[in-house]
């Protein structure tokens, strides 16, 4: 059978070339990186629970009517969607001061803020992915006013959903990154949701307890990334209580 054709390489994802023009196959890997990747584990399963995990959010989001480049999942570890020509920002909603906010601004980690922050930052990892203005955005025209207007509207949306979300299961969404791309049809474009949306790219914490159920496991080496997913994953209804290989997290390499 023929191979198909690798488009893209990530750092947790690869893009394959879709069985139709205008799709594109998304395989979510095991490979978990922090700092620019000079932290890095292959943790078996991740790749499993954050395809499941963004479906799901991608699916509700669809639902009430957020574009996104979502189509289906296809198996364990890909899924469909529309092929996007990527914008070049990760953008990043706060509603509690943590992370690299924290350390920038002298802002406690755990200080609710009195309303929803978005920022920018640049996608070049030579660069460290620098925070970048909106008059970055338009100098360099890497997004139109009226896209980026989009952005901050669909941006806050997303929060709203995802914290209501996340509110019924017991757990504060702190913060989060998203990022968006244009969808082609013929010569008009619009702005979708791209990506993925999981514990990899939110900081999420229990409500009772403070723990955390995302990336800043592995970041700051607080324990089993894997069991983290597995328990937002249960509660949100997407996986079973026991993983189906009940291994538990596995240093590859
Ligand atoms: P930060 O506090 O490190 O700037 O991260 C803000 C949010 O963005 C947090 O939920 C983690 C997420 N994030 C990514 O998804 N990718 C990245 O490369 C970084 C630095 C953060
Ligand atoms: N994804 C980024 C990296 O590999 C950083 C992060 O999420 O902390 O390095």
């Amino acid at each position: 059978m023929a191979r198909r054709r690798m488009i893209y390489e990530g750092k947790a994802k690869i893009l394959y070339e879709g069985p139709e023009p205008g799709t594109i196959v998304q395989y979510f890997k095991d490979d978990t990186t922090a700092f620019d990747a000079t932290k890095k584990e292959v943790i078996e399963g991740k790749g499993v629970l954050n395809n499941r995990l963004s479906e799901h959010f991608m699916t509700g989001l669809n639902g009430i009517g957020i574009p996104t480049h979502f189509i289906k999942r296809l198996n364990m570890r890909e899924q469909l969607v529309y092929a996007v020509e990527i914008i070049p920002l990760e953008v990043v909603i706060r509603n509690v001061a943590a992370g690299s906010m924290s350390k920038r601004l002298g802002v406690e980690e755990g200080t609710p803020l009195p309303r929803p922050i978005i920022e920018y930052y640049y996608k070049d990892d030579a660069l460290h992915d620098p925070i970048v203005s909106e008059e970055h955005i338009f100098a360099f025209q890497w997004a139109s006013p009226q896209e980026l207007d989009e952005i901050i509207q669909l941006s806050m949306r997303v929060n709203d959903f995802l914290s209501g979300v996340m509110h019924g299961i017991g757990v504060k969404l702190v913060d989060f990154k998203i990022e968006f791309g244009r969808r082609f049809d013929n010569d008009f474009s619009r702005i979708v949701l791209a990506d993925e949306i999981s514990p990899d790219s939110c900081r999420l914490w229990d409500v009772e307890t403070g723990r955390k159920l995302d990336k800043d496991v592995f970041r700051r080496d607080l324990g089993s990334l894997t069991d983290a997913y597995t328990e937002l994953a249960t509660r949100l209804g997407v996986m079973p209580r026991k993983s189906s290989t009940g291994t538990g997290p596995k240093l590859v390499k």
